[in-house]
């Protein structure tokens, strides 16, 4: 038995900072670049292992789990009023969750949103405040841990941001959560941790993605357990034109194995099931993210989730975003574990 990475989903509010912390851990500069500064679709980005130590150092020594799992399986999700259906899919596929809230601004309609997401699925998840730069009289200390910046402010800087944190509790104590500041939590099985962060100056991401090894070492071990021998299961994120491959799927493999050749089935449009047969896998390097296009993607015959990977096939018209994907060796009843798929989102 392997271990795969854990696919952890970023949700929140328009503009309280998805993009951005995925740009810091990447160290790239994709939120810069969007049109209107809006995220439009779902992203998904790999970080292996020892980006993840480097950012942590003695942070996860402790932690066993890292040295089991490839890294974090990261999705970034749209926050604005017109993408729930983009949301739900994200949220769908998570095995762990950041839930990011602008710590000034506080819960908006999408961060309720995204809530309800997670409390239909079940899915464990961490709250972070954001953009603790911006608390009044903040010093930032670039790339430093919440706790090491923390100590360094001034009393009533010390004040105003636990009367913010408190004012989050108090909000997810309405929607049936205890919570805690993550460093005064006592009991993590029934309490949300929330970790004070600034995706700009990278403050506190250290105790995020020990936090998130933390909760899938507790929680997730037997969850993440792959059959390599098992057939992919995964879901189609977009359907685009690329040059020189045609109509190609980009696509999140959750379970199994994928191999060039092998025969999947997909949904159309119109609810039915379509098979066709995989030409070529493409894979963008670990850090890139997937719906960066000017990016390079490395072709590869096989690939075991968790992996997001570029599809090449014929008869791809007709598919539609949001599909369930299967491998059809020897499952006969694909059809009706993709429809049934469908149902439950
Ligand atoms: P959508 O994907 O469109 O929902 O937005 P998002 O949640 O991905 O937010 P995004 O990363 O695009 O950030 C929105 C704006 O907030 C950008 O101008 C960021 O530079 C800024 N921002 C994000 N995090 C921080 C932070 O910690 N501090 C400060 N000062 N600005 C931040
Ligand atoms: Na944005
Ligand atoms: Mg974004």
């Amino acid at each position: 038995m392997k271990i795969r990475s854990p696919i952890v989903s970023v949700l929140g509010h328009v503009d309280h900072g998805k993009t951005t912390l995925l740009d810091y851990i990447r160290g790239s500069t994709i939120a810069d670049k969007e049109a209107g500064g809006i995220t439009q679709h779902i992203g998904a980005t790999e970080i292996p292992n020892d980006t993840i130590e480097e950012i942590c150092g003695n942070f996860i020594s402790r932690l066993t789990i890292k040295d089991l799992i490839p890294g974090l399986f990261f999705i970034d999700t749209p926050g604005h009023a017109a993408f729930t259906s983009l949301r739900k899919r994200g949220g769908a596929l998570a095995d762990l969750a950041v839930l990011i809230v602008d710590i000034n601004d506080g819960f908006k309609p999408q961060t309720f949103e995204a809530l309800n997401i997670l409390k239909m699925y079940r899915t464990p998840f961490i709250v972070v405040a954001n953009k603790i730069d911006m608390l009044f009289g903040w010093e930032t200390h670039e790339g430093a841990s919440f706790k090491e910046s923390f100590e360094q402010q001034a009393q009533s800087v010390k004040q105003d941001l636990d009367t913010k944190v408190y004012e989050i509790v108090g909000t997810l104590h309405k929607e049936g959560f205890q919570s805690e500041r993550f460093d005064r939590v006592s009991d993590f099985a029934s309490q949300i941790s929330i970790i004070p962060i600034s995706a700009r100056s990278g403050e506190g991401i250290i105790e995020v993605l020990a936090m998130l090894l933390g909760l899938a070492q507790e929680y997730l071990t037997e969850q993440l357990e792959i059959n390599e021998d098992a057939p992919a299961k995964g879901t189609v994120l977009e359907i685009k034109e690329e040059v020189g491959l045609g109509l190609t799927i980009d696509s999140i493999i959750y379970d199994g194995v994928l191999r060039t050749n092998d025969e999947i089935a997909l949904m159309t449009s119109s609810n039915e099931v379509l098979t066709t047969k995989i030409r070529s896998i493409l894979r963008p390097l670990p850090l890139e993210e997937m719906r960066d296009s000017k990016k390079k993607f490395r072709k590869f015959d096989e690939v075991v989730a968790a992996a997001g990977i570029k599809i090449a096939a014929p008869n791809l018209d007709d598919v539609v975003s949001g599909s369930p994907l299967r491998v059809l060796s020897d499952n006969e009843n694909v059809e009706e574990e993709i429809l049934k798929e469908i149902e439950d989102i």
